[in-house]
């Protein structure tokens, strides 16, 4: 697949095979802790548990930032004011954004998504819920800096990253997300980014073990693909999910925790696994309002506002790329 600049977005072997997934996936398998990006937990079935994850009661996020959503439409009208052109990184959820749209007269919407197909659907769902109004999808990868379609250069942009996806990231990787939308947006444009606040660990570890298996299967999911897409003979009921707090980082870590001993092949390599051993699978970091505010500052946004749900689960929080002041 190529972007209409000419980069190419997914990369295939003469088999058809995904070279970024497979040298992610051996590179991670080859080290003393197992890892493999979370971004590799996102194809369609994947994307289809995750929808699933966003229903079950356990998994407060979806529903605590929707809230903040609808009942801050006035003040985000008030502080952000009409005529930006709203940029969301990652294509838009059919229920958030059109909450934000709807509150503050944008001028545009620019979705950003590596994929084709999810950023064609969730364009035509909203220019359908908002005649009149200007979309421009852009299929690339947002995590580098993004030209934007010209129809919107000169308007005031408002960047949107609902959804705590910036909690995926460790913290060098957020900052430098956060710093290529300064780049991608502008002096003066707006950012309004969703984060997930630390709150008791039962809590926490439930939402990413829910009773019902949803997060389970979500997680198991890798191992499948992993199989079906890289000529791999993992074990996957040899394989059990844990969502575990880990207090040095904030966040919950998801893992794959090996039931025996264990030896398989994935793409012509030999791994073996001991009983008990894990591959990690994702982190999803929990913040702060401090730790929340030195992260945006250190991408080059200056805060400005916080709102949280009315049970203080979730984060939403409005910043500024402001220009360089002096400061002591
Ligand atoms: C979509 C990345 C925000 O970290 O809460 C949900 C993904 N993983 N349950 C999150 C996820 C397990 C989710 N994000």
């Amino acid at each position: 697949m190529t972007a209409k600049n000419g980069i190419a977005l997914v990369t295939r072997d003469d088999d058809g095979v995904d070279t970024a997934f497979r040298e992610d996936v051996l590179k991670g398998l080859k080290q003393s802790q197992k890892a493999i990006p979370a971004r590799w937990l996102y194809d369609d079935a994947g994307s289809q548990l995750f929808e699933d994850i966003t229903q079950i009661p356990e998994y407060y996020p979806t529903r605590a930032e929707t809230e903040i959503l609808q009942a801050r439409g006035s003040e985000f009208a008030e502080l952000i004011g009409p005529g930006r052109a709203v940029v969301e990184f990652g294509s838009g959820s059919s229920v958030k954004t059109p909450l934000l749209l709807s509150a503050i007269e944008p001028s545009a919407y620019v979705p950003l998504d590596i994929s084709g197909d999810f950023l064609r659907a969730a364009a035509d769902d909203l220019a359908a819920k908002f005649p009149g109004l200007p979309v421009h999808p852009v299929e690339t990868d947002f995590m580098r800096q993004v030209a934007l379609p010209n129809e919107v250069a000169e308007l005031p942009k408002l960047g949107f990253f609902p959804g705590s996806t910036i909690g995926n990231m460790v913290a060098r990787t957020a900052v430098d997300l956060l710093r290529n939308m300064r780049e991608t947006l502008g002096e003066g444009a707006r950012l309004l980014i969703g984060m997930d606040l630390i709150k008791d660990e039962q809590v926490l570890v439930d939402a990413y073990d829910d009773a019902a298996g949803v997060t389970a299967e979500f997680n198991l999911n890798l191992m499948r693909r992993i199989n079906r897409e890289l000529d791999g003979d993992v074990p996957v009921d040899s394989f059990t999910h844990e969502a575990r707090w880990n207090d040095d980082f904030a966040r919950i870590e998801m893992h794959l925790v090996a039931q025996e001993n264990l030896e398989f092949s994935v793409a012509g390599t030999r791994f073996a696994m001991k009983k008990g051993e894990t591959i990690h699978t994702e982190n999803s970091h929990k913040f702060s309002r401090r730790t929340a505010n030195m992260l945006l500052l250190a991408g080059g946004w200056e805060p400005q506002k916080r709102w949280l749900d009315s049970k203080e689960r979730f984060s939403l929080l409005l910043a500024e790329a402001a220009p360089e002041k002096s400061a002591p």
